[in-house]
């Protein structure tokens, strides 16, 4: 979180006072770092060097159109799941030609309008959407561009919800099946097969799951080779983790370093979907203390932010740093429950955090920048919270508060006869 830190005992986003920002733009908030996100994404650009790749940002994990925007002048991919995503990406001005779509459901409409507007590949999940993908493709008069995404039934280690590399979840096409489908797939008239995909799970802190996925991957790419299929690229997905508490992932150049080395001297572009690597650090959640709750058992800090606003703790029991905006003496730590005002014991942001509170002062909580708005609902009619981003001195509003109009602006009362 090095574009967030204390300046004489105040928390700031780069050059800008947290403090400032709540007041300008009331809590709850989600506050980016303009600086940490490109840091992150040239990160993983520099460690490529010369090898020929493709970054293509998982638009899921923070999908606003200014960070897609930020990402799109950088000459960025995107890697896509759903038609809002595709049309956000067009939105932002990113390029077509740098599209990936994955996910396992992808409906008519959806790959009408990606053939329509000429996206580099579709990630393909399954034989069926293999023969629908084929239909559509030659209805359209085109030939769709595809990769065949393994499952290479690896357990990625990590939490199960966001375990994708076994044959118990719903992703990709089993390793054992793929040689056979790929010649089918050179008899379907529309298809055009230029990749392999992978991808084994999000939040990955141990690379050996990873490792294994590559080794497989590259023994398949070597057997198709010798049957006379040539590839374009491979594409290793996303999954890099990031340090909330006290995992140890490796750097993105490290990475990225050794996904090179397993690929030298081999003729593939490299494709990959990092999603939380690049934002997970660049954002914090801005909320402020509405209550202290003391009691005999426990102490509440009853903020203004709740799981609508940021669902990770409540659905993977995550962990994140929670920091208070002015930082006071430490000599009077006292253990609080983070919790938010939504009527579900499951809403909390943090539990047992030892901190010096009042009611009235702002908390951060940090890596809120992947998952964090994206994720977010109306539970319990709450407007969506505002987004801004800083870039040094400046402060740009992205997103403006939702009101309590729009919250049921699209709904309908029936007649009353
Ligand atoms: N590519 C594919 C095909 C994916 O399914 C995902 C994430 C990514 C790339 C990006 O993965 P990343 O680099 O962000 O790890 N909501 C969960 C994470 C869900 C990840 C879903 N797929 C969380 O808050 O931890």
């Amino acid at each position: 979180m090095k574009y967030f830190s204390y300046q004489h005992n105040e928390l700031y986003a780069e050059e800008v006072k947290l403090s400032d920002i709540a007041a300008q733009f009331e809590t709850p908030c989600y506050v980016y770092s303009r600086a940490a996100l490109e840091e992150n994404w040239h990160a993983f650009n520099n460690a490529f060097e010369n090898a020929p790749h493709k970054i293509c940002y998982a638009v899921k994990a923070n999908s606003n159109i200014a960070i897609l925007n930020l990402l799109a002048r950088l000459n960025s991919g995107f890697d896509i799941v759903s038609l809002g995503e595709l049309e956000r990406v067009l939105a932002a001005g990113g390029d077509p030609k740098k599209i990936v779509f994955s996910g396992v459901g992808k409906k008519t409409q959806e790959i009408i309008r990606a053939l329509e507007v000429g996206i580099y590949c579709f990630n393909v999940e399954s034989d069926v959407e293999l023969e629908r993908l084929n239909t559509i493709a030659k209805q359209q008069n085109k030939v769709a561009p595809i990769a065949l995404r393994i499952n290479p039934n690896i357990d990625a280690r990590t939490h199960h919800y966001i375990s994708t590399g076994l044959k118990d979840n719903k992703f990709g096409i089993a390793a054992e099946n793929a040689l056979a489908l790929c010649h089918e797939i050179k008899k379907m008239t529309h298809l055009n097969l230029i990749g392999i995909a992978c991808h084994i799970g999000s939040q990955l802190t141990d690379l050996s799951p990873f490792q294994e996925s590559i080794t497989l991957v590259l023994e398949l790419v070597k057997q198709l080779t010798e049957q006379g299929i040539q590839l374009k690229h491979i594409n290793f997905g996303g999954g890099l983790g990031v340090r909330y508490q006290d995992e140890q992932p490796p750097s993105i150049n490290d990475y990225v370093k050794s996904l090179c080395q397993r690929l030298q001297h081999l003729p593939y572009e490299i494709i990959i979907e990092p999603g939380r690597a690049i934002v997970a650090n660049a954002g914090v959640l801005l909320t402020r203390i509405e209550y202290l709750k003391h009691t005999a058992h426990k102490n509440f800090a009853i903020v203004d932010a709740a799981m609508n606003d940021l669902m990770r703790p409540a659905l993977y029991d995550a962990w994140q740093n929670i920091l208070p905006v002015e930082l006071k003496n430490t000599h009077t730590l006292v253990p609080y429950d983070i919790v938010g005002p939504v009527c579900e014991s499951a809403d909390f942001l943090g539990k047992n955090r030892l901190l010096n509170l009042h009611a009235g002062d702002l908390l951060t909580v940090c890596s809120a920048g992947a998952y964090g708005f994206s994720m977010s609902s109306n539970y319990n009619s709450r407007p969506r919270v505002a987004e801004i981003i800083v870039d040094k001195n400046k402060v740009h509003l992205i997103r403006e508060r939702e009101t309590t109009e729009t919250l049921f602006s699209n709904e309908k009362l029936i007649p009353s006869f």
